[in-house]
């Protein structure tokens, strides 16, 4: 290798010494005689001086030097001049005088994704480019970060006696509730593999097979609507352990976080996270993935306006509803804040938003005329609302209640500039129900998947109220984003069969599509459970990035499409033919 040093480690010790250092020219300027490039690698800058008075024919080459050419110089590492050190990086006060320069590549100019700028060319550009892109120092800084965080994971788990076991990735569909990536199979025309959702049955079937300690870094694939936290393959930090409870997985992974923080950030968490169940998740901050950087836990008013002369109020609360409340301290809402709060809320299905500021003894309010001073009274001892504070209020059935406050408190907390960035707030959200109502398919669907066990006390409610049953399922919150969900699972065949039955797949669906996990389940299944972490969300987290896409390498765009090789794209005839496969596109 000719390269002696990288472009982010020489210092003033290294005065004299003679280098060969070989990177992208960052910066280039033309000062006459003197010629200044930074150059650039991974590793960090260099300044590199072209003086016409050391080489005629190397200053004139250094003429045609453009932005990203790739260059190896030979030179002298020298003091810079004083006051012309650059105190911002770490080879500021040196520069190299360079006696050979030899281009090893140009680069069409203009390039485009700047690498060394503030401006940020727009995502789809950055995509198209991402190679480009991902030159960018505060990108290779992500992919670091990435890399540490999965280092330091295995080392945690390998410590804590767990093997890394590598499962299918053409494989059966597995629940997970979205839809499946298929894969033809030539072997069998007419039948398909389905990519992963994640490795949740071979995990299980692993417990079976006496593997007691089992984790994986593994790709998952989903086929479901992007946004900024969803790719539709992304990384898990999947595990599954025998002979557990809860209470081991919380451990576990806290002690697991703890230690990749310290390591990677060099952050202190405190452990153990708080823990609460779904519905207090839902009843305080309207969520069951809750931001608790800041506080704005809802109030519930529901007996307090329980008799007011407000017609809507006692209807809804006479068909089971309730009224939440959260309490705005002095804001400074403008009008505009207000209509955002609102569409905010109705984006959750909420009919309304009320506002009430104190005034005085009275609430100031669109319903000020329907509340008496009993009413008033009864407000602002509950929420301790204090003078010029704004209380926002919606009133509705239950679910839509929480979610759509839900959603007004994340806007009301980052108006008030609440939030703190740098802090990382977990917590642990545990007992969801069971099942749940979709309105799409009109039927009962798990809430995490049919693998979950129900709580000890509600198997039974299985076959009798099984939206009243709860699980033993978790996630683990962070900064208001799902980073883990896992559950206690069913380990037994007759219970797994129930659980089926409940969710209205038939004996023979059940056999056709999971029988060999009840096969498996005949055969001394250990009690068992697990998690698995989204290894993208974290690291975005970690990094303060506002989409996993960026801590992933060649992400889709939002519309599932990659820019930059342009897939998904049409196949050959032949590869179709091999498959047996017809494209008849439906209108
Ligand atoms: P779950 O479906 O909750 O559980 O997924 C676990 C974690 O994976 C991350 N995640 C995603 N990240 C990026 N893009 C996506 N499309 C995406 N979908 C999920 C989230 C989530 O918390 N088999 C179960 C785990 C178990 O029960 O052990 C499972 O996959 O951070």
């Amino acid at each position: 290798m000719r390269r002696t040093n990288t472009c982010g480690e020489l210092a003033e010790k290294q005065i004299g010494k003679k280098v060969c250092l070989q990177g992208w020219v960052s910066t280039r300027r033309d000062h006459g005689p003197l010629i200044f490039i930074d150059l650039r690698d991974r590793y960090g800058f260099t300044q590199v001086v072209f003086n016409q008075k050391i080489s005629e024919e190397t200053h004139g080459l250094a003429k045609a030097l453009g932005k990203e050419f790739v260059v190896e110089i030979e030179g002298k590492v020298s003091k810079r001049p004083k006051g012309t050190e650059n105190k911002k990086v770490k080879t500021g006060n040196i520069e190299i005088e360079a006696s050979k320069l030899k281009i090893l590549n140009s680069a069409e100019q203009p390039l485009p994704v700047e690498i060394d700028s503030h401006l940020l060319a727009g995502e789809d550009v950055r995509l198209k480019y991402r190679y480009l892109d991902l030159r960018r120092p505060e990108m290779q800084k992500n992919f670091v970060l990435r890399h540490r965080l999965i280092k330091a994971v295995r080392d945690f788990f390998d410590k804590e006696n767990f093997i890394e076991i590598e499962t299918p990735v053409l494989a059966k569909s597995t629940p997970e509730g979205s839809r499946d990536y298929l894969v033809p199979s030539r072997m069998f025309p007419g039948k398909f593999f389905a990519l992963p959702q994640s490795p949740q049955q071979f995990k299980q079937l692993l417990m079976v097979s006496g593997f007691d300690r089992y984790f994986q870094i593994v790709r998952c694939f989903r086929d479901e609507d992007l946004r900024a936290d969803r790719q539709p393959e992304f990384t898990q930090l999947d595990l599954e352990m025998s002979f557990i409870e809860p209470e081991d997985i919380y451990d576990l992974l806290e002690r697991c976080l703890k230690e990749v923080f310290k390591k990677v950030l060099g952050v202190e968490i405190k452990i153990p996270f708080p823990r609460i169940t779904f519905d207090n998740a839902m009843n305080f901050y309207g969520s069951d993935k809750p931001d608790t950087r800041f506080e704005l836990k809802f109030v519930d008013l529901t007996k307090e306006l329980a008799d007011t002369e407000f017609e809507i109020f006692n209807s809804i609360i006479k068909k089971g509803g309730c009224l939440k409340a959260i309490v705005a301290q002095k804001p400074n809402f403008s009008k505009k804040d207000l209509s955002d709060f609102l569409d905010a809320a109705k984006a959750f299905r909420a009919k309304g938003l009320v506002a009430l500021e104190v005034k005085g003894n009275s609430l100031e309010s669109q319903i000020a005329k329907f509340l008496k001073p009993s009413h008033v009274k009864a407000v602002l001892e509950k929420t301790g609302a204090k003078e010029n504070d704004l209380i926002l209020l919606i009133a509705d059935e239950w679910r839509t209640c929480c979610t759509a406050l839900g959603a007004v408190r994340l806007k009301a907390a980052e108006k008030l500039g609440l939030i703190d960035k740098k802090k990382f707030s977990f917590l642990w959200i545990a007992e969801f129900p069971l099942f749940e109502f979709s309105e799409e398919e009109q039927k009962l669907v798990a809430m995490h998947h049919p693998f979950t066990s129900p709580a000890d006390s509600d198997a039974d409610l299985l076959e009798t109220s099984p939206l009243k049953a709860k699980s033993k399922a978790y996630d683990c919150v962070l900064n208001g984003s799902e980073i883990g969900g896992g559950s206690i699972r069913i380990h037994r065949r007759e219970l797994q069969a129930r659980m089926f039955k409940a969710l209205g797949i038939s004996e023979e669906e059940a056999e056709k599509k999971f029988g060999h996990m009840l096969t498996a389940f005949k055969y001394g299944a250990p009690p068992h459970g697990g998690i698995a972490f989204g290894i993208d969300r974290l690291a975005a987290i970690m990094c303060g990035a506002d989409s996993i896409r960026e801590v992933i390498a060649f992400p889709k765009n939002k519309s599932c499409f990659s820019l930059m090789d342009d897939s998904p794209s049409e196949v050959s005839q032949k590869q179709l033919k091999e498959l047996k496969l017809k494209i008849d596109l439906e209108k």
